[in-house]
């Protein structure tokens, strides 16, 4: 898996169906070689990448690296390196340069880890190595290692970074990022593209892709947390790269504060990217023997297109990421009260609501915002903690067991990381507050965020959720989070610590979510930032699934499940059917759709059936059955993209088990057009030897049919027309 020649100096990082090698560059150097397709040999021929011309600078007299046109694996300036730095820190000397060397490596099995901090988790008896490479500065007692496992059979290589201060003073770290790479890729006349996904509330991870040109192209959040705005991914590809065919290299990063992704090319037509922390709102105060361990990133590199990429992250995330008790476990079909009361519900009208619910079919229902405190709007009540016996006259107790009762399971909403101005905790503790420190901190949708930097707070979270969640019989949360952080400086950290805050927030939650997690195996968490504002690997790591968005528009939707494909696994998308005219875009969808679209993740819904036409209430309960006879196949089969919504008006998906003995195929119109009428859709994974049935119908279709002609799509000759197949095979 990893190797290392002592007569090249080159390591081999080793997974299943690819390559990356690095090499001890003139005995100092961690240089870049390579990163793709196997291959049988590799010829070191890139001396010729350094180039001696005017404007080019020697490390030294006696060295004659010009480290601006070597591709290296870690990038530091004040040595002649001009290009993006992975690290900055300043020593006491206020020297704000390292000047690092290598010093020796190590390879051991498995994988280390670090305490309630999310990671690529490691299972006794997966094939996994790290590397772990030590540079030294060589003016002074800092050490850095380079952090690399790979794993085999994932086809994954994680990477990240950690500084060891070994010497008696304070260190400055400025910039520290969890990994760089140059790639001198080979263009061959095309010009290489940078996929990032960009989004807004309600419209999150859309997928944008532009030409790298020269320069740098940044993606980040100062937000506090990853944000709606841009996702902590990135990939680079060629123009010619297809959803199925070519190459294409993605970086996930597993972290949900304030991040950068980098991508610069550069004269010399290297392309380096980078990601980590973003140093814009950090600056770490190192102390003498401590040490510190960046986010881990996660790098995938596919030869069959940007589904091959995605599939690998999909396989990596839901089994070695997410809480291993719901690697493989299927979620219940739930029902939240959120769209269909919003804060005005008592007892009798939930009781109601999940009733007609269990009716049909729907397994869980989740009790969402306002039922604590004076909470009957977002002005007030957050942070009060306690029951309102005016809505709830049976408490979360009675109304867990009357749900209970029903056959259905109780969930409920909490957001711990805010408070609203009346909640008591604040006028306890005035400086528990993030930006407590000036005199008047910034409101977001009427709320303060809870100084998560102090271990107080977050001791007094923990107390306070772990007696709720004991409270009833609650197996499912949803944790929402609905503001972005500003005035972000702790009153707990001294003044010259104060910019730790963003990192420190997180670390804080880290801890919090891990000591709940860890207490209550049994419930089903669910992430929220006010829809899929912090869908992000660091989330996931402790909440299996995520709210992917606030709008539940069936078309809009449709661009925002395939967005977040690119990433993130199907059973890690929630997906709810609400009512029409839609909440968010006032639209009116057939209920068809809106099931189609729900269907294709963790089936959910948002709207009171009570209320719904007796005829579309029938079509909900088909829904239901339908879904739970594949729910398997939706919420663990493989999953691939067949048409974009990006691209035209139409959108088509698959899902297919790995043995291809039976698929889901999903098509949807947004607007109707003659041209959209009986097309021929082509289904690339179907096994080309066998032939597949479809049971209602009983027409049989022939592998090869699939692939090389295509499945002729029904009439859709309506706006928002959409339907579902299942083929098994013969
Ligand atoms: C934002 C969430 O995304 C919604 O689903 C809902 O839970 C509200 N917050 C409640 O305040």
């Amino acid at each position: 898996m990893i190797s290392y020649s002592e007569k090249t100096h080159i390591f081999n990082l080793e997974t299943e169906k690819n390559l990356y090698y690095i090499e001890i560059y003139k005995g100092k150097h961690i240089r870049h070689l390579y990163w793709g397709t196997k291959i049988e040999t590799l010829q070191n021929d890139f001396d010729n990448i350094e180039q001696d011309k005017p404007f080019v600078v020697n490390i030294s007299p006696k060295n004659t690296v010009f480290l601006e046109t070597l591709p290296l694996e870690i990038g530091f300036t004040g040595k002649g390196d001009f290009r993006h730095p992975t690290v900055d820190i300043e020593n006491i000397t206020g020297i704000p340069f390292l000047t690092l060397g290598y010093k020796s490596h190590k390879i051991t099995k498995g994988k280390p880890v670090v305490e309630q901090f999310p990671q690529g988790r490691y299972k006794k008896g997966d094939k996994v190595e790290t590397l772990l490479i030590t540079l030294q500065d060589e003016n002074s007692e800092v050490e850095i290692d380079l952090i690399y496992s790979v794993y085999y059979d994932y086809n994954i290589i994680t990477r990240s970074i950690k500084v060891k201060n070994l010497s008696q003073s304070n260190l400055t770290l400025n910039t520290l990022l969890s990994f760089n790479i140059d790639m001198p890729l080979n263009h061959n006349d095309e010009n290489l593209q940078l996929i990032t996904l960009e989004g807004n509330w309600a419209r999150e991870r859309h997928i944008q892709q532009q030409e790298i040109k020269n320069g740098k192209s940044v993606i980040s959040s100062n937000r506090g947390s990853s944000s709606h705005i841009f996702n902590p991914f990135c990939a680079v590809t060629y123009p010619s790269t297809t959803e199925h065919t070519g190459e294409i290299w993605g970086f996930s990063l597993i972290y949900s504060g304030n991040y950068q992704m980098c991508v610069e090319k550069t004269h010399t037509d290297i392309v380096r990217i980078s990601g980590g922390i973003n140093p814009e709102t950090f600056i770490w105060i190192l102390e003498p023997q401590e040490s510190f361990t960046t986010p881990e990133a996660v790098l995938v590199y596919s030869n069959s297109g940007v589904n091959g990429m995605s599939n690998t992250f999909h396989k990596f995330f839901r089994e070695r990421l997410i809480p291993q008790q719901f690697a493989n476990r299927e979620r219940p079909i739930l029902i939240n009260n959120w769209e269909s009361t919003y804060f005005d519900f008592d007892h009798d009208k939930i009781v109601n609501i999940a009733k007609k619910a269990s009716e049909v079919g729907i397994e869980l229902f989740v009790l969402d915002d306002g039922w604590f405190g004076a909470r009957d709007g977002d002005k007030k009540g957050l942070g009060n903690w306690v029951v309102n016996r005016e809505k709830l006259r049976k408490g979360l107790e009675g109304l867990a067991e009357e749900i209970n009762s029903h056959y259905m399971e109780f969930g409920l909403w909490v957001e711990p990381e805010m408070a609203n101005p009346d909640a008591d905790i604040l006028k306890q503790h005035p400086d528990w507050l993030l930006g407590s420190c000036s005199d008047d901190p910034s409101m977001g949708r009427n709320q303060y965020v809870l100084d998560l930097a102090n271990p107080e707070v977050v001791d007094w979270l923990i107390e306070t959720f772990t007696e709720i969640f004991r409270k009833a019989n609650i197996t499912y949360v949803k944790w929402d989070m609905n503001r972005y952080l500003t005035e972000t400086y702790s009153k707990y950290l001294p003044a010259h610590k104060k910019r730790e805050t963003s990192h420190r927030y997180v670390l804080g939650l880290y801890r919090l979510m891990d000591t709940l997690v860890t207490q209550f195996p049994h419930i089903l968490f669910e992430g929220c930032s006010g829809g899929g504002g912090r869908f992000d690997p660091g989330l996931i790591y402790y909440m299996p699934q995520y709210w992917t968005s606030d709008n539940t528009d069936a078309m809009a939707r449709l661009k925002i499940q395939y967005g977040t494909s690119l990433v993130y696994p199907i059973i890690t998308m929630g997906s709810h059917v609400s009512a029409c005219p839609n909440h968010q875009l006032e639209r009116t969808t057939p209920i068809e759709a809106r099931l189609n679209a729900a269907m294709s993740g963790n089936l959910g819904f948002e709207l009171d059936l009570n209320l719904t036409d007796p005829e579309e209430l029938k079509i909900v309960k088909n829904g239901i059955n339908f879904y739970k006879k594949h729910r398997k196949l939706i919420q663990l089969g493989e999953f691939y993209r067949l048409l974009s919504p990006f691209k035209g008006d139409q959108t088509s998906w698959m899902f297919i088990d790995s043995s291809k003995t039976e698929l889901l195929l999903f098509w949807f119109l947004d607007k109707a057009d003659i041209k959209y009428t009986r097309q021929l859709l082509k289904l690339p994974y179907v096994d080309p030897n066998s032939s597949y049935i479809d049971k209602e119908t009983n027409k049989t279709y022939s592998g090869s049919e699939l692939i090389n002609r295509g499945f002729r799509l029904p009439l859709m000759n309506k706006d928002y027309a959409s339907g579902v197949i299942y083929l098994t095979k013969i």
